[in-house]
């Protein structure tokens, strides 16, 4: 049992030569695909986290995305963007990871506190050369956590800074008592402790966070881990480790197999890279089918990332106590012509969506093991889910992805076996159809479902063993271009509509998803 593709011949199919891509078919067929769903076999939980943000001090992402200061002209709540405060608490952001990225590993938190006029002004060296005035600092990322119901993730300086540091950083966040730290918190403002639930032992170790080897960054992490103690009276913290970048699994071995002990999470990064080589990362608007099907087969990398440093990681916890976190991932582009390049900004089309999904479905189905999931960035950095214009905002496809997706927070993964052809193009070949399924705690079943052929419907059968349903609806994201995108003078372009091409019979669900679309079915 469990998630697996086939290529069907086009002969079984009963479709000819139907379920070949070719850019000379007019008509349009539909590709047809089977699925089961094992209703009688519930899985894990998908952990609300799998939902994760991050919000790097990078580019636009907090100032401005997020922070405007409570002077702004652009309506606000002590500073923060009402419009995009609303749009967030609506997708439900269960936890935030700030303040980095690679700048974690240049942050010291006591230039975020205290009067805003006062605080220093430093270079964001790493993004842009650009003033970093340090007014988004540890009370309004924890207010904003706050404001949102979201947990908090900070990841602490390794790179340069120290365990005292961190260990004062702590403090100063969570005691409840009148120690010079406590009482310097009361005195900017924060009388009760905040809460920290996940600490973050540098960023990239490897790379940005300090070019370390792996044995070597498991003995500092054993280092910070010996330090990184809740103060009494305070809930334990879970602290994260640097993991591999992609396929570095020399990484994850290295990691695991000298502080697994001390570990309670460990992190994944990987960026979609439609190319796959970063130097020419390739557009994010204005793309072909060539690179449209580029960018989701190097997005279902995920999948065999996962599998495989899962696979080393069950070597040494194998009961599964130690999470995966991939804390950084999504499409990474050619950065927007005219921008800082420091600045990460990119536009956001359907392609994105699917990204989103895909990779929702990956992490729905290793909810065994990952445990959290941050896409980067929150707001205007990377695949963000929402952009500003000064006071405009706009609500990207992938965010509307989230919005779709979010009745999977908390669900019970329920596992599905999809047999559906290959999508081919230009010497690529993915499988057509993506899919995962969950039943949330009211009972409701949903299952999420992403044709990933830009020309070709599908046709779906959904089999379903062990639930009984009498009534199924659902919503549907598609748009007629590839790179369809939201604009500020035109922010509907795409959006979510009700499906209502979804019917039920016995134990069947039939269906037809249109091509280049995700569609997420309610089953009651
Ligand atoms: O998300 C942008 C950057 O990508 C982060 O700062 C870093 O951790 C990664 O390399």
């Amino acid at each position: 049992m469990g998630f697996h593709w086939s290529i069907r011949t086009a002969l079984a199919a009963g479709l000819g030569a139907l379920c070949l891509a070719s850019p000379a078919l007019a008509a349009d067929p539909p590709t047809r695909a089977a699925l089961v769903l094992h209703a009688d076999h519930p899985g894990p939980v998908i952990e609300r986290n799998i939902y994760g943000q991050f919000a790097e001090h990078l580019g636009r992402g907090i100032y401005e995305g997020v922070w405007v200061g409570p002077d702004s002209k652009i309506p606000n709540t002590r500073g923060y963007r009402n419009d995009v405060l609303a749009a967030l608490k609506e997708i439900r952001v269960p936890v935030i990871r700030w303040p980095g990225g690679c700048f974690a590993d240049e942050y010291h938190w006591r230039d975020g506190i205290g009067p805003r006029d006062q605080r220093p002004v430093r270079i964001n060296t790493l993004w842009g050369g650009v003033e970093e005035t340090d007014a988004f600092g540890t009370h309004e990322y924890f207010d904003l956590a706050e404001l949102l119901g979201a947990q908090t993730y900070v990841t602490v300086n390794v790179g340069t800074g120290s365990p005292e540091e961190a260990v004062h950083w702590i403090e100063y966040i969570t005691t409840e008592t009148h120690s010079t730290l406590g009482d310097l918190r009361r005195k900017n403002g924060r009388e009760k402790p905040y809460q920290l639930n996940y600490v973050g032992v540098g960023n990239e170790s490897w790379g940005c966070g300090g070019e370390m080897r792996p044995e070597h960054y498991a003995d500092v992490f054993r280092q910070y881990a010996a330090f990184l103690r809740p103060v009494p009276g305070q809930g334990k913290f879970t602290k994260v480790a640097v993991g591999p970048n992609v396929a570095d699994y020399a990484w994850t071995e290295g990691v695991m197999s000298g502080a697994a002990r001390w570990i309670d999470a460990i992190s994944l990064h990987y960026y979609t890279v439609p190319t796959g080589v970063w130097p020419h990362k390739g557009p994010a608007t204005g793309f072909d089918e060539d690179l449209w099907i580029k960018t989701m087969s190097q997005t279902l990398r995920m999948d065999e990332l996962i599998t495989k440093h899962a696979a080393i990681m069950d070597k040494y916890d194998p009961q599964k106590r130690v999470a995966l976190f991939v804390d950084e991932w999504g499409t990474w582009y050619d950065v927007e012509k005219g921008t800082n390049p420091g600045f990460l900004y990119q536009e956001n089309t359907l392609r994105d969506a699917l990204v989103a999904a895909l990779n929702l479905n990956i992490f729905h189905r290793h909810a065994d093991r990952v445990k959290m999931a941050n896409i980067a960035q929150m707001v205007n950095v990377l695949q963000a889910m929402i952009l500003t214009d000064k006071e405009r905002m706009l609500l990207t496809p992938t965010y509307h992805v989230y919005d779709m997706y979010k009745v999977f927070q908390g669900a019970t993964e329920i596992p599905l076996d999809v047999d559906a052809p290959a999508y081919a193009y230009g010497g690529v070949s993915v499988p057509s159809v993506s899919a995962s399924a969950g039943r949330d705690p009211q009972g409701v079943t949903h299952i999420a479902l992403v044709n990933l052929d830009p020309r070709h419907p599908a046709a779906i059968t959904v089999k379903l063993e062990g639930l009984s349903a009498s009534k199924v609806g659902g919503q549907l994201l598609t748009a007629p271009d590839m790179d369809a995108r939201n604009r500020f003078d035109a922010p509907d372009v795409v959006k979510p509509g009700p499906f209502a091409g979804a019917t039920l019979a016995r134990d069947t669900v039939n269906l037809t998803l249109p091509a280049k679309s995700v569609v997420v079915l309610d089953l009651r």
